[in-house]
Formats: C-alpha cells, sequence, structure tokens
C-alpha cells in the first residue's frame, strides 16, 4: 500500500504496529548487513528504544551552532568546495576523524540495503579505524544517516535558490556576517526544500500484525491540500510548515536541529563563496 496523504501518513509513522522492514541478522561481522543488524534505524519496540536513547545522548553532546560556524568555515576555507564538508564536520564534532569517502562508500547501501563489495569493505574499515563496541557503531549510525541526507538538501535548497533568487544577494561581501534577515531567508528555503523537495522521498513500515508492506510517499503526503495552500508552489516564506520529511511519531530524526545547523553553514558561506559549484578536488575527496 502507498500512502500520500498527510494524515494517513502521520497515523503509520505514530503508531508501534508499523516497523521499519526487518533486516537479516545473519550477516558476516563487519559488513553492511551486519552494521545494519546493529543499529537504532532498523531495529524495532525495546531494542529501537534502547539504540534510540544511547543515539540521543550523543546528539545531546553537539552543539548545533557550533556546527553550524564550523560548516560555515569550512565551506569558506575550501572557497566553496561544499561537498564533504557536512560530514567532516559532523565526524569532526563526534571526535572520530574518518575519511568522508569511506563514510560515503558505507553510507550507499545503508538504507537501500544493497550490499555490495566497496560498501562491506567501507564498513570493514571504519570499524578497523575505530574499534568495534557500541560507541562507535552509534557514532557510525549518526555518520552514515546524515552524509547523504544532508548533502541532497543542500544540493535542493542550492537548486532552488538558483531558480528562485532566494538565497544571494548583489552586494554580497565574501566573509561578512549574516544578517537577521539572511538567516531567515536561508531558514526559509530549507524548510521550503524540505517540504517541496525532500532528499528522502519516501518511507517503508511493515505491519507486523498482517507483514503487509506500506510504502509513506513523502513527496505527495508533503503537497497534500489538506494541509498546504498551493502546495505545488516552492514558497520560502512559507516559513516552518509541517512537512514529514523528518519523520515523525515513534521513530523521527533524532537530528533534526543537527542537519539544519550544517546545511544552514555551508549555504551560509556559500552565499559570500565565489563560486559555490567550485570543485577543484573533486577527485581528492
Ligand atoms: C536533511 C537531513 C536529514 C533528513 C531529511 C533526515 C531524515 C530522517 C528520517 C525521516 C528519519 C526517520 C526514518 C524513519 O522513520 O523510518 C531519520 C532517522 C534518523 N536520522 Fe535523520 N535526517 C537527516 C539528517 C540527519 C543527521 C545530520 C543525522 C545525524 C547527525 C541524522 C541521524 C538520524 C538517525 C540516527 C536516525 C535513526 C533514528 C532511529 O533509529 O530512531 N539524520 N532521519
Amino acid at each position: 500500500m502507498v500512502i500520500t496523504r498527510h494524515d494517513e501518513a502521520r497515523a503509520v509513522l505514530a503508531d508501534p504496529r508499523y516497523v521499519p522492514p526487518p533486516v537479516r541478522q545473519d550477516a558476516p561481522p563487519y559488513t553492511l548487513g551486519w552494521l545494519r543488524a546493529q543499529v537504532s534505524r532498523f531495529s524495532s519496540s525495546e531494542t529501537h528504544a534502547e539504540r534510540r536513547r544511547a543515539l540521543e545522548k550523543r546528539l545531546a553532546e553537539l552543539d548545533p551552532a557550533a556546527l553550524r560556524r564550523r560548516a560555515r568555515e569550512a565551506t569558506l576555507e575550501r572557497a566553496g568546495d561544499w561537498k564533504g564538508v557536512p560530514t567532516e564536520v559532523l565526524a569532526a564534532a563526534l571526535g572520530v576523524a574518518v575519511p568522508v569517502p569511506l563514510v560515503e562508500a558505507a553510507a550507499t547501501g545503508y538504507l537501500s540495503g544493497e550490499e555490495t563489495l566497496e560498501a562491506d569493505a567501507a564498513v570493514a574499515e571504519l570499524i578497523a579505524l575505530r574499534g568495534d563496541g557500541p560507541q562507535t557503531i552509534t557514532d557510525l549510525t549518526l555518520l552514515l544517516q546524515a552524509h547523504a541526507a544532508t548533502e541532497g538538501l543542500i544540493a535542493n535548497a542550492l537548486t532552488h535558490a538558483d531558480r528562485t533568487g532566494t538565497e544571494r544577494t548583489h552586494d554580497d561581501q565574501p566573509g561578512t556576517e549574516r544578517t537577521h534577515d539572511d538567516q531567515a531567508g536561508i531558514e526559509g528555503l530549507l524548510c521550503e526544500t524540505l517540504r517541496h523537495d525532500p532528499p528522502l522521498k519516501a518511507s517503508r513500515r511493515v505491519d507486523r500484525a498482517t507483514g503487509e508492506e506500506i510504502v509513506i510517499d513523502l513527496v505527495a503526503a508533503n503537497r497534500d491540500p489538506a494541509v498546504f495552500a498551493d502546495p505545488e508552489r516552492f514558497d520560502p516564506s512559507r516559513g516552518e510548515n509541517p512537512h514529514l520529511t523528518f519523520g515523525h511519531g515513534v521513530r523521527p530524526c533524532p537530528a533534526a536541529a543537527h542537519a539544519l545547523a550544517l546545511a544552514t553553514g555551508v549555504l551560509d558561506a556559500l552565499r559570500a563563496a565565489p563560486d559555490r559549484s567550485a570543485s577543484p578536488h573533486e577527485g581528492d575527496k
């Protein structure tokens, strides 16, 4: 069943009867399948609650304002070459100096479950760097969850900013500090990008009583005319809105503030950087 209405999506996400599709528990140690069997994201009931508490505790040690500042600085230092910045900044804040390409390789199949040799090798290398243990699993979960979603949000926001001219002004000076209005502009752009063009397009659940599979179409739910006026229109002035892109109910994203802080820092710097698409060291990352 595919759910497209906002109220039905919220109801499913809030009902503990619906759980993420179970993942296999028999994968060899230090492979992607093994990692997926250890994490909060794909577990349910008390196991999920316990693993989620560990994530929340770890996230509470991170200051979103510091993440934002650091993401801004790092993007400026690289003259706008922002790819990899959110993951690098998050890894540094967690105190785990792991190479971004390894995170990217492991993250590729993390949500989809596509177990490739590359992803398995990346997970093995990340565990070798950090050591096996609950803290490593918690930190890797955060990095793998964060990577593609946060970069996707920034990329989609930049596409909309280019189209609508919402982000840049003509008198921008590199390195200038952001005014209150600028800040509100970036926040509006991000909120509306999350609603209109989410980096994650769907969430999956299984009815634990019947085994029925449910796909929540986030794009459709975020454009439900019963909830959003003129839903097809991209309108950054909507500000905060009840989009479902960070989830809802039993297991919403525990790091929405961190994701927004990283994205805001990058966009803030790109507003001032000479060329936001500059990517001189593409092959090195
Ligand atoms: C724009 C960026 C992001 C989006 C759109 C996003 C969205 C989501 C969503 C929808 C879920 C719930 C999945 C479900 O209900 O099945 C989720 C879970 C999660 N997210 Fe995010 N996320 C983002 C960034 C981040 C970042 C930066 C972090 C870490 C710092 C993070 C950490 C997590 C974790 C650990 C979970 C699993 C929670 C659990 O198992 O209960 N996310 N995210």
